[in-house]
């Protein structure tokens, strides 16, 4: 058996805390250092956004490149960064990365208009690590790219003559492309040969994901019932065909759960703590909630929550549809999004028909993000697809329990409280199979019908937040599809707390 930790270079956009817009960045948070903790050796390469170049600490350059993808110059560094177990790379291009704001879109909510380029250069350097042309103290035996921004480093590796290093790519959300057009090929230091169907070409243009689909060694998706989703053309986003081809190599690994940032029992950003053995102290949390948003303060009001990019991906609409019918019921809504203008009016005119009993906030707030999926009675995604989900996993740990729609990593992680589930006390929330209005509120009602009946509903909690979905069994997982990538023999991966 092999006894050198593997080297590997994770690849994205984004990393909680310092630069976040959805579960990309919890991810790539959490997944490294759970990686590292097996014995791996592991590193992270992200854009030098101002908010990572300022905090990282130990700096060395470890490569200054000339003028790049439209950068004037280019240089890799190498340091540390708060909260994160393994060192990180950051590529300095001030002209490409030193911007204020999203790090994907300008002012107007558009594209940054040169993507292609900020992102074409992660995957180039992402793709030269490898080759050893970067940093020749440490050269990746594979690279893990995750969504579109990363790409691209699975087609310079295989299109390189020499390289012997491998690339997993992982695909967060389908519906994100990452085209660009094909007079950019030079300039993204592309050759030709690859603009075909059969390559990174997708009806006429460029595209990062599929370059990552067609040429990395293996495919991941963040859900098993997402990997089976994405080779149908209703979840496949046209890419269906490519998926399929590949289906051999894609794999399905559930994203896990961070418990050291969402944790009910110790998360400093809550005032109260409880957890299973005490679930009556969530009344707490519940009451400061409504305090805090100018909620009706009642215990007996049914409090569901949204934390969520507002897209269409995520069937707000739908929710927002149903409400008016449940505000008789004592039901309270607490939203915290941000996104698309028509739903944010949406939500804004639903908030002025019912005040202190439906609040919306439009803003990204990490605190208030933690406040609401605590204090709340159910969590609702009703999602029209969902690679994996996060804030349902998070609700579950914190009692909160998820209305969801059986789709994607949704139908993998919550057990539908139907009558088999009650009885042998395996349910953990609601689960509505047709994406319909009377579906969702069917299942709505459901949960008004068990928060009527305090016992059942604590002995929900008691299961809900004692589920395990803690990072140490996914990043098993990886390591073995490393294994295999690398055609090396797997290690004996043990969970960290088994392993000293
Ligand atoms: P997605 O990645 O599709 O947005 P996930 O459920 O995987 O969905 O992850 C969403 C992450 O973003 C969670 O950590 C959630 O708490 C966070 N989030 C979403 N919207 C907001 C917001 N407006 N303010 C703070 N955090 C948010
Ligand atoms: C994407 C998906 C979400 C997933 C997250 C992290 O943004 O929309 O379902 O949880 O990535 O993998």
């Amino acid at each position: 058996m092999s006894t050198l930790p593997h080297r590997i270079l994770q690849v994205g956009a984004e990393v909680y805390p310092l630069v976040k817009t959805g579960g990309l960045g919890d991810v790539l948070g959490a997944l490294p250092s759970a990686l590292a903790r097996l014995g791996l050796d592991v590193r992270l390469l992200l854009p030098g956004y101002p908010a990572l170049r300022k905090p990282l600490t130990g700096v060395r350059s470890v490569c200054r490149l000339g003028p790049a993808f439209g950068a004037a110059s280019v240089q890799v560094l190498l340091g540390r960064l708060p909260g994160l177990e393994v060192p990180v790379y950051l590529i300095e291009a001030p002209s490409l990365y030193e911007r204020p704001g999203n790090p994907y879109l300008d002012g107007s909510g558009e594209g940054w208009a040169d993507n292609p380029q900020r992102f074409g250069l992660l995957g180039w350097v992402a793709a030269y690590l490898a080759l050893g042309d970067i940093d020749p103290a440490w050269r990746p035996q594979l690279v893990h790219g995750h969504d579109w921004h990363a790409g691209l480093a699975s087609a310079f590796l295989a299109l390189h003559p020499s390289t012997r290093c491998r690339s997993v790519f992982t695909v967060h959300n389908l519906a994100f492309h990452g085209l660009f057009p094909q007079a950019l090929m030079p300039t993204l230091q592309l050759p030709e040969s690859s603009f075909v169907s059969d390559g990174l070409e997708f009806h006429g243009e460029g595209s990062m994901i599929k370059a990552g689909l067609h040429y990395a060694d293996a495919i991941t998706t963040v859900s098993p019932s997402y990997a089976r989703e994405i080779q149908t053309p209703a979840f496949g986003c046209g890419l269906e065909g490519v998926i399929t081809q590949r289906r051999a190599q894609l794999h399905g690994i559930l994203n896990g759960v961070d418990y050291a940032v969402w944790n009910s029992a110790t998360d400093p950003r809550l005032e109260t703590h409880f957890d299973a053995r005490h679930p009556e102290r969530k009344a707490a949390a519940k009451a400061a909630l409504q305090r805090q948003l100018g909620l009706r303060v009642d215990p007996g009001a049914m409090l569901i929550g949204v934390v969520s990019r507002l897209t269409p991906q995520k069937g707000i609409d739908l929710l927002l549809e149903v409400l008016p019918a449940l505000l008789n019921d004592n039901v309270q809504l607490a939203l915290l999004g941000s996104g698309d203008a028509d739903l944010e009016a949406a939500c804004r005119a639903l908030a002025v028909v019912a005040p202190g009993q439906i609040v919306a906030r439009f803003d990204y707030d990490e605190t208030l993000a933690h406040r609401i999926i605590a204090g709340v009675d159910v969590i609702a995604v009703p999602s029209r697809f969902e690679p994996c989900g996060l804030t349902q996993l998070y609700g579950l740990r914190y009692g909160s329990l998820p209305l969801v729609h059986r789709v994607g990593g949704l139908a993998d992680t919550v057990v539908d409280a139907d009558d088999k589930a009650l009885a042998a006390d395996t349910a953990t929330g609601f689960v509505f199979d047709a994406l319909t209005t009377t579906a969702l509120e069917q299942a709505a009602q459901r949960a008004l019908a068990l928060y009527r009946q305090p016992d059942r509903w604590r002995q929900m909690m008691r299961r809900a937040m004692t589920q395990d979905f803690s990072w140490g069994g996914a990043a098993v997982a990886y390591a073995d599809l490393y294994c295999r990538v690398l055609a090396a023999e797997p290690e004996r991966w043990r969970p960290a707390a088994s392993a000293a």
